[in-house]
């Protein structure tokens, strides 16, 4: 059994909150939030009896040592928190991204590695049912090599979405916009299939709230890979509406298309496939996809059990470095 303290009591702590709360495996102990009221009323909603609530994240390590921390707080303090957390020796359940830099995802790795603890990222798409179908249909062959893949997030974040956090559409404290806090479960499962660029090119917007946020609400990428194989990604927070994110891969014989829990087959010679994989709720919002209990679930079996965990700072590494590039690249037309 352990031992589960969340920082950050948020939107999105809710969803780690009502997985934690039903999980066999753990007990959930500690909640801290600098806004010590939302502790409280996370500690009162889903917090084991007499469950801690503090303001500080360092005062609940003090306080109740818990055997691993979810870390649910505004980007720029992720990395810094994870790593006090395993320095203090407690593993760590951290949201997405892993960090805002490649400097502090440097830092991070160093402290996962010092500590020899546990760290797993949210990243819970890779855990739709459609994900692991698409996996299981790329895995068979009979669509043959993957020649390229297309991808498109459209998205609204309104005003509110903003101006009511204090973090969001900032550069300092939320690295960038649509792509790294929207677009990067998407471009991450594009890049599960298609690897390591070696060219990435890319430009971005600030199309629709320029008063009220720094950051791109679009980007456009295009990325080539060994053998001839392109993807293009285009995500955007500027749309009217929340539709599930599509991507499609260009294969030999035909290609495969996912949206949502929808994964379509079409081979050239005209047969499709069609699959609707119901069956899985979103626990927050429909567009956070259906993953957490199960990217969740997943972890604690993998520390009880002392494998590794799929979600790992290792396998992130890749769609981090990609995306930090995808910036760097577009930020020399946004500097103009
Ligand atoms: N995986 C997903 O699908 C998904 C969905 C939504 C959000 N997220 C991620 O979750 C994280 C939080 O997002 P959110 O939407 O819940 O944000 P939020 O603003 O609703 O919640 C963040 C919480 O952190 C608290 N906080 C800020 N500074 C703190 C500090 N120094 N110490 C303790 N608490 C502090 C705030 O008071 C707030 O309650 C982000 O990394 C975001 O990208 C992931």
């Amino acid at each position: 059994m352990k031992r589960v303290g969340i920082v950050g009591c948020g939107g999105i702590a809710q969803v780690h909150a009502s997985v934690l709360k039903q999980l066999e495996r753990t007990k959930l102990c500690a909640f801290a939030d600098c806004e010590g009221r939302k502790a409280k009323e996370l500690a009162d909603m889903y917090g084991e009896e007499g469950a801690g609530a503090y303001e500080s994240l360092e005062e609940m390590l003090t306080k109740e040592s818990p055997d691993v921390v979810h870390i649910c707080t505004p980007h720029y303090l992720h990395v810094p928190m994870a790593a006090e957390c395993l320095k203090r020796g407690c593993s760590v359940f951290m949201e997405k991204p892993p960090a805002i830099s490649m400097e502090q995802l440097a830092l991070l790795e160093r402290a996962v590695e010092e500590s020899g603890l546990a760290l797993g990222i949210c990243l819970q798409n890779r855990y739709n049912r459609s994900t692991l179908k698409l996996d299981e249909i790329l895995q068979k062959g009979s669509l043959g090599k993957i020649l390229g893949a297309r991808a498109f997030v459209t998205w609204n974040r309104g005003e509110a979405y903003y101006t009511e956090s204090g973090w969001r559409g900032t550069w300092d404290k939320e690295g960038g916009g649509a792509l790294i806090n929207q677009a990067i479960h998407t471009l991450d499962i594009v890049l599960r299939w298609l690897g390591e660029p070696i060219k990435v090119k890319a430009s971005m917007h600030n199309h629709h709230l320029k008063d009220i946020v720094q950051v791109e609400d679009t980007v456009e990428a295009f990325l080539e890979f060994e053998g001839n194989r392109r993807a293009v990604l285009f995500a955007t927070t500027a749309y009217t509406a929340d539709p599930d994110a599509l991507i499609e891969l260009a294969c030999e014989r035909g290609s495969v298309r996912l949206e949502g829990e929808r994964v379509w087959l079409r081979y050239y010679d005209g047969v499709e496939e069609e699959y609707h994989l119901s069956g899985q709720e979103s626990l927050g919002k429909s567009y956070w996809g259906t993953g957490h209990e199960a990217c969740i679930a997943d972890f604690y079996r993998c520390l009880e059990e002392k494998r590794r965990y799929g979600n790992d700072l290792s396998s992130v590494k890749n769609t981090f470095k990609v995306m930090t590039t995808i910036y760097k690249e577009a930020l020399r037309e946004w500097n103009r």
